[in-house]
């Protein structure tokens, strides 16, 4: 395995709603190790197993400088959200287009590292951000359905035509 195919919208496999992990084993592993090595070489900040078309809660996430502080969150439950921020957001599966999206600023949440265990963590800023936005993911949801229709057709458009230029 290694690097992973990432399913670019309007892929319908990406509205699919990921199933809980019911054991953290060495197939779960590599599936972190590789949406890992797949996150760092298309230079993102976040990636949800939705979008490497395996339908299972688990996300990565690295929001570090100098990408040495690797996350992984599996079966993740958000348990506190609060406040409100609006920042720009991108995604991998969206290549190309940023657009403003409102989230919570601040969030806890719980969840399973890679070796079973839970764990509680709080998180803001671009980290709480980017933890929604994965979430999302796991539901079959993108960060263009919170823009007006109009746009989030143009971003169709323009990414089918791309596609097609294969
Ligand atoms: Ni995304």
């Amino acid at each position: 395995m290694g690097v992973l195919t990432i399913l670019e919208f309007p892929d319908e496999r990406l509205r699919h709603k990921a199933a809980v992990v019911n054991r953290v084993d060495s197939g779960i592993r590599t599936l972190v190790k590789d949406m890992l090595t797949t996150m760092y070489e298309a230079h993102g900040v976040g990636l949800a197993a939705t979008q490497v078309n395996v339908h299972k809660r688990v996300i990565v996430i690295d929001v570090s400088e100098e990408k040495n502080s690797p996350l992984c969150l599996i079966n993740p439950v958000i348990l506190t959200r609060d406040g409100q921020e609006e920042s720009n957001e991108g995604c991998l599966s969206v290549p190309g287009f940023f657009e403003p999206v409102n989230r919570a600023k601040h969030i806890t949440l719980k969840a399973l590292d890679e070796e079973g265990n839970e764990f509680e963590m709080a998180a803001d800023g671009l980290l709480g951000v980017c933890i929604q936005h994965e979430m999302d993911h796991l539901e079959g949801k993108l960060f263009v359905d919170y823009l007006s229709s109009l746009k989030r057709e143009r971003i169709k458009k323009k990414l089918e035509k791309i596609h097609k230029g294969r």
